[in-house]
């Protein structure tokens, strides 16, 4: 088997090593390449750059897989909890019972949040994006909690910490924009059931939580908690590269989520299928709209940067979005248009032509809003899922042996050097 590429440039050759993953992914390691030549590679993007070596998540955009610390997500669908999932990503393998009872008393005992930080939230315009919020908040958080992780003992603190109360941050402000009393976390409910109630109930009217409910946020929450380096994966990873501490390094990756071209994707998806409603259901205008290369409207919830095929998440959720919505014997008009979108986009030579499939946005928010979340909150929703990713991408890097403070390059394209000229001589 080869070690080693060999480049040329000129009369130069350079032996660079191969690098090779567990599932056969196959690297070049140009870590010596511009001291040595004194080129740089350029990839708009980073859709050819490895960043870091990671096992956490293992994801084949041709084949539709993905798993987490090599558990395929369908089985954590299937069986698991988000909690067991958490713990999962963060430590690497799945939790005994005792281990599973011990982070449960963890969540529950952090889940409380300082009562100051409701002026904060408070103090926030009506009109605030929750993930510009929420990205503020969790950074705010270093604030009220300034002690810095010195041992493992003390970052699984912070890490617990900051599971447990950006749950109840999230409720907290849905309930303040709302002008509600807020509701308290309730160690007798599961996290996901917490959360729900947390949100919804109210002493004019009790929540009642619902199993299939309960179910749907559970799989929505684990189909998210983790997908390698993403955009805002790997701004927690630079971010995090500065030694800064975890709060602000989840901040900075909440907003980088926030993109509609990123996590944001599932709010578009639904304003999309509105605009689609509105205009009495057209969807084949949309179609030719996303395959007109002067229009710059794209199709919400299609495409992807890795996969090629259909999404596995998006799969499931789908089948998830199906039995909750008939479990609620709801029905909902937009879901009609989606199922309409995605078969008339699946047939369509463009689509074909550029792989473009439903990713995990696409049903989402109609899961989402069979819930009950109001369409603002939704991105907030796919933040708390990725928490868990998050938090294991951090915890990686600072024990990562070959860490370097993350620095790209570029290739200058702007003047050369001209000297300046007073304003009065211009
Ligand atoms: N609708 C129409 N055309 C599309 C779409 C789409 N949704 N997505 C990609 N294309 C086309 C592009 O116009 C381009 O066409 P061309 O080669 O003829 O110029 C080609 O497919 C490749 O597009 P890129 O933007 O280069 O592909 P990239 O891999 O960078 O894009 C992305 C991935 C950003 C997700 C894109 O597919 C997109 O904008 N989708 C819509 C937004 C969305 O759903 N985002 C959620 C992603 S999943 C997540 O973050 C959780």
């Amino acid at each position: 088997m080869d070690t080693y590429a060999t480049l040329r440039i000129g009369d130069k050759e350079l032996q660079l090593p191969l690098i090779n993953g567990t599932e056969g992914e196959k690297a070049i390691d140009i870590s010596k390449l511009r001291a040595e030549t004194g080129y740089i590679t350029m990839d708009v993007g980073y859709g050819n750059t490895g960043s870091c070596q990671s096992a956490i998540t293992y994801m084949d955009g041709e084949e539709g897989t993905l798993r987490y610390r090599g558990i395929p997500v369908e089985q954590l669908a299937e069986q698991s909890t988000f909690k067991e999932t958490s713990y999962l990503l963060i430590n690497g393998r799945l939790p005994t019972r005792d281990e599973l009872t011990r982070f449960s008393v963890m969540l529950n005992d952090n889940s409380l949040v300082h009562t100051d930080l409701k002026v904060f939230f408070q103090n926030f315009p009506r009109e605030s994006h929750p993930m510009g919020i929420l990205s503020s908040m969790v950074n705010a958080l270093r604030s009220f909690y300034p002690s810095l992780a010195r041992n493992t003992e003390e970052i699984n603190i912070i890490m617990t910490r900051l599971l447990a109360k950006v749950r109840t941050m999230a409720t907290m402000s849905y309930k303040i924009s709302r002008g509600h009393e807020l509701v308290f976390p309730r160690p007798d409910l599961t996290y996901c059931e917490n959360f729900l109630n947390m949100m919804f109930d109210s002493p004019v009217k009790p929540y009642e939580i619902k199993k299939e409910v309960v179910d749907a946020l559970r799989v929505f929450w684990i189909l998210h908690a983790d997908h390698e380096q993403n955009c805002s994966t790997s701004t927690v990873r630079m971010v995090g590269s500065a030694r800064v501490n975890l709060y602000a390094a989840i901040s900075a990756g909440i907003a980088a989520l926030w993109g509609p071209l990123h996590g944001g994707a599932n709010q578009a998806v639904i304003e999309m299928l509105k605009e689609i409603a509105e205009g009495k259901g057209d969807y084949k205008k949309a179609i030719e709209r996303a395959k007109d290369k002067n229009d710059p409207f794209r199709l919400m919830g299609f495409g992807h940067r890795v996969y090629k095929t259909y999404d596995p998440r998006a799969r499931i959720m789908k089948k998830m979005c199906d039995e909750l919505l008939e479990s609620l014997q709801m029905s909902d008009p937009l879901l009609d248009i989606a199922r309409e979108l995605e078969e008339v986009a699946l047939n369509d030579q463009y689509f074909i032509d550029h792989n473009l499939y439903p990713n995990v946005d696409f049903y989402s928010g109609i899961v989402l809003r069979a819930i009950g979340i109001p369409t603002s909150m939704f991105t907030v929703m796919f933040a708390l899922g990725r928490l868990p990713g998050w938090i294991a991408q951090w915890k990686e890097s600072q024990d990562d042996p070959q860490w370097k403070l993350s620095r790209p390059r570029q290739i200058y394209t702007g003047h050369k050097k001209y000297d300046y000229v007073p304003i009065h001589a211009r």
